[in-house]
């Protein structure tokens, strides 16, 4: 039997359990459960005289007060993404695999924030303030005026939060920060909770818009910021591919915005500098666009992008013929490939398939079906997309190709960088010359005759 006090936490989903298992039957980790001792256990609640509640008080859905205004850092790709600026009072969690430039990014907003005024702390479980303003002063923001401090203890933190005032708070990172009210060590699902519990409580109720950051480690060693998203007002992913300089902060919830905005920013020697107009950064500039090519004409967010679909069809040379995509959806490329096949003629089946999108970026829009399967049927074909065209559709499992929102700007968008046909739905709009399909076997005939009306 466990001891008093003590649960196994899963530091893989945060579910506490009374008894050690190898799996957690919650989420079916393996290895992940780990004591915790706590002083009562979670979930309970601590026993309260019935004199000591004060009662439900309910307000109407109009307020007086007047909302406060956001506190708009200056960065714009990250305030966009934010919904307009941070929201005085509301909490943001900031994950992203290690090194990929969190840290960077969040030095960068404070810098600029304080710049214009705000009263910003910028507090840091992982490097010392001399790391701090040796990047700061690399990056040419040593003289804004920031308050710097290098600190795991919470009650020190809190304490710190509460002799002055600030008005946008970052704490570097969450999975570094530890509470002398439990026992777990730092990182843990207990200790990641409860400091966030705490620092979230604080932030509401002062005003201070604060920014936690969430490292997101794949093998689990981490307490996963998961747990902590339900407490927070918005979750923003920062993404890059290794290799690439791109960097994409998406929003993944957000209670003050829309999530579908992305911020794009370049990596470089003097931190992240943003991209404003993205539109033709994803694009292979140069050179002729051989067979298997497709180039997409994308949405993100607001803001119309074209990006390059790369395919490769080829013999294979085992009994399983490999399927790898990078920066697409697995399941949206076997759908694709099964209605190539079926719906199209095109005997993929017994073939090698690689899809790839340029540039590091990834695609969840089901616009661009009709672009991926452009990519594979061209190079299973050999034979190339005209140099200018554009291709986007969403493609349906009998095969029809159906239009997509927002036609008008990607072919708009497509026209400016000079893209002259579009292959798309039927009805598509009149920017280019654009060659309608209603079905993907017509695209596929289309691609194969070198047919473009
Ligand atoms: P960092 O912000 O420390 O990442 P995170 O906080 O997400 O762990 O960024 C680390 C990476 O960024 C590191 O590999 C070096 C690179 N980098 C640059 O290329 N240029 C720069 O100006 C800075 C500050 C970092
Ligand atoms: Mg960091």
């Amino acid at each position: 039997m466990a001891r008093d006090g003590a649960v196994y936490v899963c530091q893989s989903c945060g579910a506490a359990q009374s008894k050690w298992a190898g799996q957690c039957p919650a989420c079916n980790a393996w290895n992940s459960l780990v004591e915790e001792v706590t002083s009562r256990p979670p979930g309970a609640l601590a026993p309260t005289k019935a004199s000591k509640t004060r009662g439900l008080a309910f307000e109407g859905l109009e307020s007086e007060n007047p909302e406060p205004p956001r506190i708009v850092t200056g960065v714009d790709e990250f305030d966009r993404v934010c919904g307009g600026g941070v929201v005085p009072g509301s909490a943001i969690l900031l994950g992203g695999d290690p090194g990929v430039g969190k840290s960077t990014l969040l030095l960068q907003v404070v810098a600029n924030a304080a710049l214009r005024g705000a009263r910003c702390a910028y507090i840091s479980g992982e490097e010392a303030v001399e790391q701090i303003r040796g990047r700061a002063g690399r990056m040419g923001l040593a003289q804004a005026p920031v308050k710097l401090a290098a600190e795991t203890a919470l009650r020190d933190i809190l304490d710190g939060l509460k002799r002055e005032p600030f008005d946008l708070v970052v704490i570097d990172s969450i999975q570094t920060m530890w509470s002398d009210a439990h026992e777990a060590g730092p990182g843990s699902v207990t200790q990641v909770r409860s400091c966030a519990a705490e620092l979230v409580r604080l932030a509401k109720k002062r005003g201070i818009a604060m920014i936690l950051v969430g490292h997101v480690t794949k093998d689990g060693q981490i307490a996963g910021p998961r747990v902590v998203e339900h407490m927070v007002d918005a979750v923003l992913a920062f993404e890059g591919e290794r290799g690439y300089p791109f960097r994409i902060l998406r929003g993944a919830k957000n209670r003050f915005g829309a999530t579908d905005e992305i911020g794009v920013f370049e990596m470089g020697d003097i931190g992240l500098s943003e991209v404003r107009n993205p539109s033709a950064l994803f694009l292979n500039e140069g050179g002729e666009r051989a067979a298997g090519a497709a180039v997409f004409a994308g949405i993100e967010g607001s803001r119309p992008v074209l990006v390059e679909f790369q395919a490769l069809v080829a013999p294979s040379a085992y009994g399983t013929p490999r399927r790898a995509v990078v920066g697409w959806d697995n399941g949206r490329l076997a759908m694709v490939l099964a209605v190539l096949e079926s719906r199209c003629g095109l005997g993929l089946g017994n073939r090698d398939v690689y899809l790839n999108v340029a540039g590091g970026l990834r695609i969840s829009e089901p616009a661009a079906d009709l672009a991926a399967a452009a990519a594979l049927a061209s190079s299973a074909l050999d034979e190339a997309l005209p140099q200018d065209c554009v291709v986007f559709g969403e493609v349906s499992l009998s095969g029809e190709v159906r239009p997509v929102g927002r036609m008008e700007s990607r072919l708009k968008e497509a026209a400016k960088l000079g893209f002259k046909r579009a292959l798309g739905p039927v009805g598509a709009g009149d920017g280019l010359a654009v060659t309608g399909v209603s079905r993907l076997a017509d695209a596929v005939r289309r691609i194969g005759e070198q047919s473009w009306s």
